[in-house]
């Protein structure tokens, strides 16, 4: 999210955005220890990096995406 070492301003911030406010909420269901939500927000949490890479990752190191 710094100025600096954000892609671009449109998908970029959406995705950045989107694993921050998925990573608060699995902080508190942590804190709770909620082991039912924090096991489905991993999934949640999988999909936003997994939509970043796809966009952005898949430019910079295809072979990683193959794996
Ligand atoms: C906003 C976009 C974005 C999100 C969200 C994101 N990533 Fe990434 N990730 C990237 C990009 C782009 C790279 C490649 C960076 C580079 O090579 O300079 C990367 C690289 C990585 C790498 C290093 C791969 C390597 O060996 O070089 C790992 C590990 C990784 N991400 C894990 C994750 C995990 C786990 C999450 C979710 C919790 C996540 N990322 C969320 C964009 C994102």
């Amino acid at each position: 999210m710094l100025p600096e070492r954000q892609r671009d301003d449109d998908d970029w911030k959406r995705l950045s955005k989107a694993m921050t406010e998925i990573g608060g909420r699995t902080f508190i269901a942590a804190g709770q220890r909620n082991a039912e939500a924090i096991f489905d927000l991993g999934g949640e949490l999988y999909q936003a990096c997994l939509a970043c890479h796809q966009r952005y990752l898949i430019d910079d190191q295809p072979d990683l995406m193959m794996q």
